[in-house]
């Protein structure tokens, strides 16, 4: 009797249902998921939303496919016949989905604002199992504010730059050339141009290759920015694409300046951040709502 009710027990502890409620929603003590139960993150985050693309997803709905084109300059390309080739040349599936009490994985998402400048935030951005910088933000010579490591980073055409072997270039396809580009970079080298030149070769890893779904933008316009801004910044879908693989997320970076330029820490430059495609403050003010719910720490710089 007693050896069945220890079986029994054990049993009822190794559910992960069970699990969570004694032992919270992952290991790390806080979790992105502890706030699964807050009304204002539930209307936001989709737990099933599509992260990647692969094989098995790339069949786009019609609704889908129309918002996607949308966004798109004029282009040309045959979205079924690119997403054919991309599988026989990239992994086609990365699993994240691991997720549970057992899990403590920690990240970094690390913008490219002005306010890393004299931060000293570079050991405690390393310190993080996974840090995914965006776009060209760089690392050499700036070690001390952003540090080193770079297990990901997320580009489009025009923000590519090379990587280390060990680095998984995740791509935002924001037009459907995009896909074509990154076809091009790791077999005929021959795509030069998109609406401005891009770069026809990148030093990059193909086995370490990611694509952000199509879908995933979507929904991230939709229910998490309400459609403000015609489509999501790289670093709010950086940030969103986190919340979704990671048990905490640390966020470095992020930030315009005072006059609400959107500053870089390695460059003088000058861009509005809510000019252009993108609603910065709306974002910027949802990154803040995350913070205080205790859904990510962010860090804010000098
Ligand atoms: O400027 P860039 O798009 O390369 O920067 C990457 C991301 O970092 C942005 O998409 C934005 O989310 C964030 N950023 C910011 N404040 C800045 C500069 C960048 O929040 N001053």
């Amino acid at each position: 009797m007693l050896c069945v009710s220890v079986v029994v027990s054990l049993y009822i502890l190794s559910r992960p249902t069970t699990r969570r409620l004694m032992f919270g929603e992952c290991a790390c003590g806080q979790c992105v998921m502890d706030l699964r139960y807050d009304p204002w993150f539930k209307q936001r985050f989709n737990p099933y939303a599509q992260l990647l693309l692969t094989k098995k997803n790339c069949v786009l709905s019609n609704a889908l496919y129309l918002w996607w084109q949308k966004l798109q300059y004029k282009s040309k390309v045959n979205y079924t016949m690119v997403a054919e080739m991309l599988f026989a040349i990239f992994p086609n599936e990365e699993d994240y989905s691991d997720a549970g009490p057992g899990r403590c994985r920690t990240c970094a998402v690390v913008g490219n604002s002005g306010n890393l400048k004299k931060s000293h935030y570079g050991p405690l951005i390393d310190g993080h199992d996974l840090v995914i910088r965006i776009n060209k933000g760089p690392t050499l010579g700036y070690e001390r504010d952003v540090g080193s490591k770079t297990t990901h980073r997320i580009i489009y055409p025009e923000s590519a730059v090379d990587m280390d072997n060990s680095t998984h270039m995740v791509l935002i396809p924001f037009k459907t050339v995009d896909l074509q580009w990154l076809i091009s970079v790791f077999t005929t080298k021959h795509i030069e141009r998109t609406y401005i030149p891009v770069k026809p070769t990148i030093k990059a890893n193909r086995d370490k290759v990611m694509i952000i779904h199509p879908a995933f933008l979507k929904y991230i316009q939709e229910r998490w920015l309400l459609k403000h801004g015609r489509y999501p910044s790289t670093g709010f879908i950086t940030l969103i694409f986190a919340l979704h693989i990671c048990d905490q997320v640390s966020v470095f970076g992020f930030g315009a300046d005072e006059t609400g330029n959107w500053h870089h820490y390695f460059e003088e430059n000058k861009h509005n951040h809510n000019a252009g495609n993108h609603g910065g403050a709306y974002e910027f003010g949802l990154t803040r709502v995350l913070h205080a719910k205790k859904g990510i720490r962010l860090y804010r710089g000098w």
